[in-house]
């Protein structure tokens, strides 16, 4: 059980403006970051869930911190701390545009805009390395090849705990589909799960993280 303990889940894309009607996103769901929120909560965490844009609603009987951009969704995540774990399951876009315009920008003879990228922060990398660094950070992995190698690699790059990595070549149908079919890495050990709903990823980790925190 978790009761007692305050776990903070991310989730959702980021929004990124360019101008003030529109934004670059990309296709997260937040269904894998959801299902967890309520795992957690489930077996009793308080669960602190900060979202971006997502397509399906945050669960029901969770604090929930709505953001758009990255950056609003650091702010929202180190305004949450202390707490005892964290899952950070958003696509956090990883460029936002730099010469984002006040007013919409207008079609002119002028030619086509010319957008400039700046890069966001690591969410992830900078609770991983926080003075209230959670007890256990959990990390997420997209990959579409050598998705152990990878996926190994970004925990170690990242210095968070665990790194759950899936393979969201469009061919599995995972990313925005029911399913999903994760590694869970640690420290020194990799489990391959069999393919599952999203929930039963969800109600497996949040039981990994009650015996973890136990
Ligand atoms: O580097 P990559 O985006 O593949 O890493 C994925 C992991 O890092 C996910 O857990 C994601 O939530 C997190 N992340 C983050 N902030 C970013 C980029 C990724 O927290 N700017």
């Amino acid at each position: 059980m978790l009761t007692g303990k305050r776990i903070l889940v991310t989730s959702g894309p980021t929004h990124e403006p360019i101008d003030p009607v529109r934004y670059i996103a990309n296709r997260s769901s937040g269904a894998q970051g959801t299902a967890i929120a309520a795992a957690l909560r489930d077996l009793g965490a308080r669960v602190v869930f900060v979202t971006g844009p997502a397509s399906v609603p945050p669960p029901e009987d969770v604090e929930v911190l709505r953001v758009e951009t990255a950056l609003q969704m650091l702010a929202a995540v180190e305004s949450a701390l202390p707490v005892d774990a964290a899952v950070m399951a958003a696509a956090v876009a990883d460029w936002r545009v730099a010469n984002a315009a006040q007013q919409k920008m207008k079609k002119t003879a002028q030619g086509l805009p010319m957008l400039e990228f700046i890069e966001n922060p690591d969410i992830l990398h900078t609770l991983s390395h926080h003075a209230q660094r959670p007890k256990l950070v959990v990390g997420f992995a997209a990959e579409t090849e050598n998705v152990v190698a990878h996926a190994s690699a970004k925990r170690a790059r990242k210095g968070c705990d665990w790194i759950l990595a899936n393979d969201v070549s469009p061919a599995t149908g995972i990313m925005g589909g029911p399913e999903n079919a994760v590694h869970l890495i640690t420290e020194n050990k990799v489990e391959d799960w069999p393919r599952m709903a999203k929930a039963d990823v969800a109600a497996r980790l949040a039981a990994r993280i009650a015996k973890a925190l136990s």
